[in-house]
């Protein structure tokens, strides 16, 4: 179950990254999975909203997710129901496109034992009000087929996607209702869904600064977690407060639906203490920026507690020595 559930926030992580560079974005995203010997359920759907779970279904479920309470005009009770029997439809559809899959890398012998295919849709509202829909299918990892929104057609990445890839465009039907779906159906579900109270919840950052010694050097960490939404900016500033170039990380999810990520930089040893480097944070839950000041002082601190601990391990041992030899020479005296 927890090796399914890592996996999992594997693949969130390989397609949402990029796709919500700016903080005010909302993304409706629809993730379909069918697999073999993931120890995932055969088939799984999973939609969200900004990176929160609005639906869910698997195929181990008997029923599916009843409707929020929040959902109750007409038309998010239209758009409950389209949901629901989506699942069921989406399960066929990426069923199909599994099979093919296997098939036709079987035939040119890239099949791998275990084996995921992955349908990812996306609908992203810019703060400019303007829209972007995609609809793109992965096999293991790798894109097999995608949406052509304006020429209406999917087109295959592989060799091997085009016998699914004709197959789904020769139905008019599927194709009609695909392209209506990812251009109208989606952006209307994205403003009704935009006022889910979960949405609107944001997570401020907490930062914490780490250091590690290494030859010659100190690698100072700005670690940041525990926020959401997703997009955030983090900086280090050099005492000019340039921008110092250091090592990003992903952003990456914690188990409780916020996320962390880190960034380092390098300073030579001999500017420790000397100048102040800043860690600035940026994110949507606050209106200016964290900024945490590294000055070094736990490394000064620290080998001045070096010496410390060696003087107060040493003055007692040294009064030993003294008194014993104090008490030696009297005798021999
Ligand atoms: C792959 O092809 C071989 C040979 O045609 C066949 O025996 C095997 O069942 C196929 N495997 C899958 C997973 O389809
Ligand atoms: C709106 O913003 C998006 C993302 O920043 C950008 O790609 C798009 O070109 C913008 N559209 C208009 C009309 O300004
Ligand atoms: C961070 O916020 C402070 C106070 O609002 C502001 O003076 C400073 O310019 C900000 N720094 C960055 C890098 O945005």
């Amino acid at each position: 179950m927890r090796s399914s559930f890592v996996f999992f926030l594997y693949l969130l992580r390989g397609a949402c990254s990029g796709s919500d560079g700016d903080p005010e974005s909302l993304n409706l995203c629809i993730h379909m999975v069918v697999s073999h010997g993931f120890n995932l359920p055969e088939f799984l759907q999973r939609t969200t909203l900004n990176d929160v779970t609005i639906f869910y279904h698997d195929s181990n479920m008997a029923s599916k997710m009843p409707r929020p309470d929040w959902l109750n005009s007409i038309a998010g009770q239209w758009h409950w129901k389209h949901i629901q029997n989506w699942a069921d439809r989406n399960r066929r559809v990426i069923t199909q496109g599994f099979t093919s899959a296997v098939q036709q890398f079987n035939r040119t012998g890239l099949l791998a034992d275990s084996n995921i295919y992955e349908g990812w849709g996306c609908c992203t509202l810019f703060p400019n009000g303007t829209y972007r829909s995609s609809l793109t299918h992965k096999f293991n990892g790798k894109d097999f087929i995608s949406l052509d929104l304006d020429k209406r057609v999917f087109v295959a990445a592989v060799s091997e996607a085009v016998l699914y890839k004709n197959q789904r465009c020769r139905d008019e039907r599927d194709m009609d209702d695909i392209t209506d779906y990812y251009r109208k159906v989606i952006i209307d579900r994205l403003n009704i869904f935009k006022h889910a109270p979960s949405v609107r919840i944001r997570k401020v950052p907490e930062v914490r600064i780490f250091e590690k010694q290494k030859a010659g050097s100190i690698t100072v960490t700005c670690h940041v977690t525990g926020f959401y939404p997703r997009a955030v900016q983090v900086d280090w500033l050099d005492p000019d407060l340039h921008p110092v170039d250091g090592g990003v990380t992903d952003v990456l999810p914690n188990e409780d639906g916020t996320y962390q990520t880190r960034r380092s930089v390098t300073v030579p040893e001999e500017d420790v203490g000397k100048h102040t480097y800043s860690c600035v944070v940026l994110h949507s839950s606050v209106e200016h920026n964290i900024t945490t000041v590294w000055v070094g002082e736990s490394q000064i601190y620290r080998r001045a507690g070096v010496w410390i601990s060696l003087a107060i391990f040493l003055l007692p041992t040294g009064f030993i020595f003294w008194r014993l030899c104090n008490r030696l020479c009297c005798e021999l005296n």
